[in-house]
């Protein structure tokens, strides 16, 4: 199969293209640069595009060029603060961005695609584990953007162009192909406190006042290995069969910041430095995945451990090239 990979140069695409790519499948990165690293690419059978969402006409040449079959559309901007300070720039990427992209492959009859979605779409959810059915309440601009996309599919799948598997990842983490988590600037928990041993500056830590166990807030941290798999399975049924879906994609349970730092604490061997501060904002307090529904449906069950997750970014950390 010859998939398109928008945003295959970053953290989750580059590993998803990798797993891709030993499955036989023929790649095409699509990936602006912004935050993607071109050493992350698969050696093997990958084309890459540099070019941006936002340049519709040049996203068209690369659809009539290379004619992928599917699509996997990773591309866009992650930072929840970040877009709550210049909301319009993400409505402009993750919105205008996937409208473009969807405008090419109707153009060029491209009618399978899998998108990163986010839990950041259910807001502060009203029961956990959180199903798909959840009320969409997203708090900021970030988890509106990844909604409004949704929407776009909906839209596109009811007028019969194509159909879609959505993925609403939970906290993505760990390294698997030699590759890890590379943001700049870095926000999540488990690169910082890595950073936190490294250099001696404490980590912060946003609130110990929570209504949860030990304060902190609770979160689904799912190995970026098990996340791609689930991309894999989504591409292989689409191809199967025309169906479309949401899917969470998580473990199905949760761990505190506390417990985080301390896993990291067992695999390193060393204290992480941690500052109390202030909540940040925008933290729901516990997000946790009910993930029966790609169980059921897809056969996918994450494989790997917190201790994995730990075990592969700390490796990351002292080795990374990028
Ligand atoms: N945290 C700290 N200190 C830090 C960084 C994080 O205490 O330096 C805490 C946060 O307050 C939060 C937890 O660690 O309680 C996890 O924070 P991350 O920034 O690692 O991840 P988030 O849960 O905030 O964000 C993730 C994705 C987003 C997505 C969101 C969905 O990274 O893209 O889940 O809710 F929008």
């Amino acid at each position: 199969m010859k998939v398109l990979v928008t945003g295959g140069a970053g953290y989750i695409g580059s590993i998803t293209s990798h797993l891709l790519s030993q499955n036989g499948c023929e790649i095409v990165v699509v990936d602006n640069l912004s935050n993607g690293h071109r050493e992350a690419l698969p050696a093997d059978k990958t084309v890459f595009r540099e070019c941006d969402l936002l340049d519709a006409e040049e996203l068209n040449r690369i659809f009539q060029n290379e004619n992928p079959e599917a699509v996997i559309h990773f591309a866009g901007l992650i930072q929840v603060g970040e877009s709550i300070q210049q909301p319009l720039k993400y409505y402009q990427n993750n919105v205008g961005g996937t409208l473009n992209l969807l405008s090419a492959m109707k153009r060029s009859g491209c009618r399978r695609i899998v998108f990163s979605s986010s839990a950041a779409v259910y807001g502060n959810p009203f029961t956990i584990p959180i199903n798909e059915g959840e009320l969409l309440k997203p708090v900021n601009p970030y988890g509106h953007s990844k909604q409004m996309a949704e929407q776009l599919l909906i839209d596109s799948q009811q007028s019969g162009d194509l159909n879609f598997f959505s993925l609403r990842y939970f906290n993505a983490a760990g390294a698997e192909y030699g590759i890890g988590e590379s943001h700049s600037p870095e926000t999540h928990l488990i690169p910082l406190a890595l950073h936190a041993i490294q250099t001696g500056k404490p980590l912060s830590l946003y609130g110990n006042d929570y209504p949860t166990p030990d304060g902190t807030c609770i979160r689904d941290y799912i190995h970026v290995g098990d996340l791609a798999h689930a991309h894999w399975q989504a591409l292989q049924s689409l191809k199967k069969r025309p169906e479309s879906h949401f899917y969470n994609v998580g473990t199905g349970s949760g761990n505190s910041v506390l417990e985080i730092i301390h896993s990291i604490e067992d695999v390193t061997g060393e204290k992480v430095p941690v500052e109390i501060k202030p909540r940040r904002a925008g933290d729901p307090e516990r997000l946790v995945a009910d993930n029966h529904a790609i169980q059921s449906r897809l056969g996918w069950a994450p494989q790997k451990s917190l201790n994995d997750i730990v075990q592969s970014a700390w490796e990351w950390e002292q080795t990374k090239k990028f």
